[in-house]
């Protein structure tokens, strides 16, 4: 993989920074954009987006408001920063540590040093995307109530108990959902608060909105308390709730509901894989055909990212597994067990299953469909090293 890092050189001297962007031109594989600082906000990255991968600031007689304003920025809007000043001023460098500043040069720059600060750099950027990089499971149903919830919620109950793996459970039914109390767990919506809050958002502020469970899943959660629709979220914010959970979690299993828009669309664009939830009735696999269309044809998802989940499965039904087979093509099927007592039991008193009834057939079946995820994210990461960031940039 090759990379182009993004620096920005900012400062209020014109003639300090020509020589500097040059010197960072001499360096190669690198893009530079500089920024004069002139009157107003003493903020260097104000209103710059996306942010780059380092800020070069050369301070100016106004260093104190400017590594202020880049100290009280959140961490994750925060690139590292090359401060370009004059030694000798404790309070310059105390307060340039304060603003997270990596190292500090004073002129005339060694092209040796430059050099070395851009290596480090690239390093840093390659194993930060090596690092952790979430696996990507969405759930949807194809006709209402028929599963989609309570196979979200258990898988990521057993992926969370039976590894290390760090494990969150999203419920982005935002008007109807109600997987805090598949837990046992009060209802809140900290899903809409985390969206609110995004742009701020890093995986420490993340801890904040999650409800956990002893099992080890983060409930990002919805509650039906306000008037807010899936379709009022922003994509953009859904986004880059991702890309915070991508580095908070090893997987992060949504419940999505049965609507596709902005926001939902972006969560399936991005799945490693897509259960979409069935029962056996004809009704059913004709709503499950018209979302798989949509699925393939306008979210442009590829066949082997799908699997089709036959859920309350029995024999003898009006619809057989072979129909199914033949309505979907190309798509791995699973089934699991019908069990209307244990599985209303285990909602009704928030227990999940396999901490209420480890052997049942039901509970095997989605046991063996979590180990097949698992299965998924490990052959995920020894194919692409680790780089996955929920798919971007890999083909569908
Ligand atoms: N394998 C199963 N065996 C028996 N009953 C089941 C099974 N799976 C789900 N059910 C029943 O179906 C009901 C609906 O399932 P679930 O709670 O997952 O809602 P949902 O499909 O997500 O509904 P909605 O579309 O409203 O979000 C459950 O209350 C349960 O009674
Ligand atoms: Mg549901």
């Amino acid at each position: 993989m090759r990379y182009r890092l993004e620096i920005l050189v900012a400062g209020r001297s014109q003639q300090e920074l020509a020589p500097l962007q040059q010197l960072l031109h001499q360096q190669g594989d690198v893009n530079i954009s500089v920024r004069h600082i002139v009157n107003g906000h003493s903020d260097p990255l104000h209103n710059v987006h996306p942010l780059p991968d380092a800020l070069v600031l050369v301070a100016s007689e106004n260093w104190e408001a400017e590594l202020a304003a880049l100290t009280e920025r959140p961490a994750t809007q925060r690139p590292p920063l090359l401060l370009i000043g004059y030694k000798g001023n404790e309070n310059l460098i105390r307060a340039a540590m304060r603003a997270g500043a990596r190292d500090f040069f004073t002129p005339p720059i060694a092209e040796a040093e430059i050099a070395q600060f851009l290596q480090q750099l690239m390093r840093d950027k390659l194993a930060e995307c090596a690092r952790r990089t979430a696996h990507l499971t969405a759930v949807i149903n194809a006709k209402g109530g028929s599963g989609a919830s309570m196979i979200a919620a258990n898988v990521a109950h057993i992926l969370a108990t039976g590894s290390e793996h760090r494990t969150a459970l999203m419920d982005m039914d935002v008007q109807f959902g109600a997987l805090p109390l598949y837990f046992n767990l009060p209802p809140r919506n900290g899903l809409v608060r985390a969206l609110e809050q995004v742009e701020s958002l890093d995986t420490v502020a993340l801890e904040g909105y999650v409800q956990p469970h002893r099992s080890g899943v983060d409930l990002l959660a919805s509650a039906p308390d306000e008037l807010v629709s899936v379709a009022d979220v922003p994509e953009s914010r859904v986004e880059l709730l991702l890309q915070v959970m991508s580095q908070a979690y090893d997987d992060v299993v949504v419940d999505l509901p049965r609507w596709i828009g902005g926001s939902t669309a972006a969560v399936l664009e991005h799945a490693d894989r897509i259960l979409l939830v069935l029962e056996q009735s004809v009704a059913h696999l004709r709503d499950a055909k018209r979302l798989m269309s949509i699925l393939r044809q306008e979210i442009h998802v590829g066949a082997a990212r799908i699997t089709v989940v036959v859920n309350r499965y029995g024999k003898g039904n009006a619809v057989e597994l072979s129909d199914i087979r033949d309505a979907l093509p190309d798509h791995e099927i699973v089934t699991l067990s019908n069990d209307f007592r244990r599985v209303s039991e285990s909602i009704n008193i928030g227990t999940p299953l396999p901490e209420l009834a480890h052997k049942a057939p039901v509970t095997r079946d989605l046991v063996k469909l979590a180990g097949q995820l698992r299965e998924d994210t490990q052959h995920s990461r020894k194919k692409t090293g680790g780089w996955s960031l929920f798919g971007w940039g890999r083909p569908s």
